[in-house]
């Protein structure tokens, strides 16, 4: 099996990060106080004693809850900023980071503050540690087709900082077909197309996300073993999947990490790999997704590998910068 020492010098990607979901109790508290928005806790603990979550919506109640202190350029850096200290500590040496804008135009933050702060942060990261990043932007799916057009509309003049758009938030009962003419215009403007399907919602949606979507890439996906033909068609195309450990125990997806199939995903010939999804919320960063999975699985340092590799293949970095890293 594979050290935790080799797991965390092991160069990787993530490409599954939710930039409100790497808010720390701390910074919540902190940025409460500096903003004067009132939260229901009276202290750092308090915070950390509500994330007990017993599915998506539970824990999605708490993400917008927490992302209301963010109000200024600078809050966005912050959070930003302080993700990327741990991609410098868990070796990541590349990260394909997502936002929600309309979490935050929704009450009245200005497009431009929001990506404003997160881009110094982007810029920041190359200078001090040569970590490459590009940003998806992903439309809250329990809101309006309307409502994602106009945060596509709100993002052209920011297209040539945008690598692609995705879709998130509360999953059963807003299939990706939803937001079909959406996608359609994202694709005409060049962005690059990712959903999340098959977290908690059926193997129905994976297929419509690929289908009506045009995906790249499926994040999460791991309700696709539900569907041998939707397996087959994994395999066959290499349409990778972002699979997220930490987050699918958090949000009872499965009730056990022995019980994970990303093992079994990755032995069936799909490309998967490992993402922290919401670090803060779900108990850990990148590394401590490889450990519970050494510690659940016994990871070998092949198996381990494999998910690195793959976490480069399934970038959106060119070929000739995959070459570097590979
Ligand atoms: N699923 C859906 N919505 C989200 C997630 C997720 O994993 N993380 C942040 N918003
Ligand atoms: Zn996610």
């Amino acid at each position: 099996p594979a050290s935790r020492e080799f797991l965390a010098a092991m160069p990787k990607a993530e490409l599954h990060m939710h930039i409100d979901g790497a808010l720390s109790p701390a910074m919540m508290f902190e940025l409460a106080q500096r903003n004067q928005v009132s939260l229901p806790y009276q202290s750092i603990a308090d915070i950390e004693a509500a994330y007990q979550f017993t599915h998506l919506q539970s824990f999605l109640d708490l993400l917008y809850l927490g992302a209301s202190v963010l109000k200024h350029e600078q809050d966005f850096y912050d959070v930003t900023r302080d993700y990327f200290t741990h991609c410098h500590a868990d070796n990541i040496r590349h990260t394909e980071l997502s936002f929600d804008p309309q979490t935050h135009t929704e009450r009245g933050i200005p497009f431009a503050t929001v990506i404003g702060g997160i881009l110094r942060a982007m810029a920041d990261a190359q200078r001090d540690w040569g970590i490459s990043s590009a940003l998806t932007m992903d439309f809250l799916r329990h809101l309006s087709a309307a409502s994602a057009m106009k945060a596509l509309e709100q993002s052209l003049p920011w297209k040539a900082q945008i690598k692609a758009v995705g879709l998130d938030s509360s999953e059963v009962g807003h299939p990706p077909g939803k937001f079909t003419a959406v996608f359609a215009r994202a694709r005409a403007e060049g962005y690059r197309i990712v959903a999340h399907a098959g977290e908690e919602g059926p193997p129905a949606y994976i297929w419509e996300a690929i289908h009506e979507l045009q995906v790249e890439r499926i994040d999460h996906g791991v309700r696709a073993d539900e569907d041998p033909q939707l397996m087959q068609y994994l395999r066959d195309t290499q349409i990778p999947l972002t699979v997220c450990p930490l987050s699918n125990i958090r949000l009872c997806v499965f009730e056990r990490m022995e019980e994970h199939n990303l093992i079994q995903l990755m032995d069936a010939g799909l490309r998967v790999m490992v993402n922290s999804d919401d670090p803060t919320y779900f108990g850990g960063y990148l590394n401590d997704n490889f450990f519970a999975l050494a510690d659940a699985f016994g990871l070998t340092r092949r198996q381990a590998l494999q998910l690195a590799h793959n976490s480069f293949t399934a970038s959106f970095i060119s070929d000739e910068e995959k070459h570097r890293h590979i």
